[in-house]
């Protein structure tokens, strides 16, 4: 057997969930490294600039969260959807807190967000392996980074139990078990080895996104 075809039969059994985690790593390191998510984490920002990156996971949630209902009525589909993660609720009642009760009227959606959230709209609410993408990427990141990302907010800004809900899982009492559970949901996805490529791809657009928000919530929070 030649060099190419092993490597070319390694990606055919190399799981979803192992692909996933390789190809978005660098993206992942961009976005953990942008100024405003750097300067949030330590401490320098404040309330106001939370509230914001919240008003930016409203409408990319919202999208989300939207595009589950097509996800759901998939066979494939419905085996990735958990009725664990929705954060819309979650992140609605933090708004109330974070910015008051006419929050609907006073938040603003940035434009590298609006472009996300169309990305949502056309890919994550037309195409499972769209979904698997997007949910991984905001989801997963969620049960990781986010917990830390929440110990910050609540230590160095002072933000109340009841303004940080989005980061909290009642549901899911052991996170580790839960992100063990949905990459063994990932890698039974019947997903051939091209889709597979095609869902990496996305998901490495779904980071780029998120850096671009982060990129232009940077440049108002100084
Ligand atoms: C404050 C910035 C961040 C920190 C400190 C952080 C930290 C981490 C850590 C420690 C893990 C590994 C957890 C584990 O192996 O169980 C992780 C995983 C992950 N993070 Fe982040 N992260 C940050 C930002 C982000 C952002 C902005 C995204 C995407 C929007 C993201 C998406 C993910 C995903 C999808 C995983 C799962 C990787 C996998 O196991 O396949 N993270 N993060």
């Amino acid at each position: 057997m030649t060099a190419t075809a092993l490597d070319l039969s390694a990606l055919d059994a190399e799981p979803l969930s192992v692909h996933l985690r390789a190809a978005t790593r660098t993206q992942h390191e961009q976005a953990e490294g942008t100024s405003f998510i750097g300067r949030l984490m330590a401490g320098r920002l404040d309330v106001a600039a939370y509230a914001d990156l919240a008003a930016q996971h409203h409408a990319i949630y919202g999208a989300l969260e939207q595009a589950e209902l097509f996800v759901r009525a998939d066979v494939v589909g419905a085996t990735i959807v958990f009725d664990e993660l929705p954060r819309l609720a979650a992140l609605e009642a933090d708004l109330a807190v974070l910015v008051g009760p006419a929050w609907r009227d006073e938040i603003r959606t940035l434009p590298a967000t609006l472009r996300y959230a169309e990305r949502l709209r056309d890919v994550a609410g037309t195409w499972v392996g769209g979904y698997v993408a997007h949910a991984y990427t905001r989801y997963l990141g969620d049960l990781s980074g986010g917990l830390a990302v929440k110990a910050v907010l609540q230590r160095s800004y002072g933000v109340a139990d009841d303004a940080v809900s989005f980061y909290s899982f009642p549901a899911i009492p052991k996170p580790k078990l839960f992100k063990d559970e949905y990459r063994a949901r990932l890698d039974a996805l019947p997903f051939d080895a091209a889709e597979r490529a095609r869902v990496a791809a996305e998901a490495q657009v779904a980071f780029d996104l998120n850096t671009a928000v982060f990129s232009e919530l940077g440049a108002v929070h100084l």
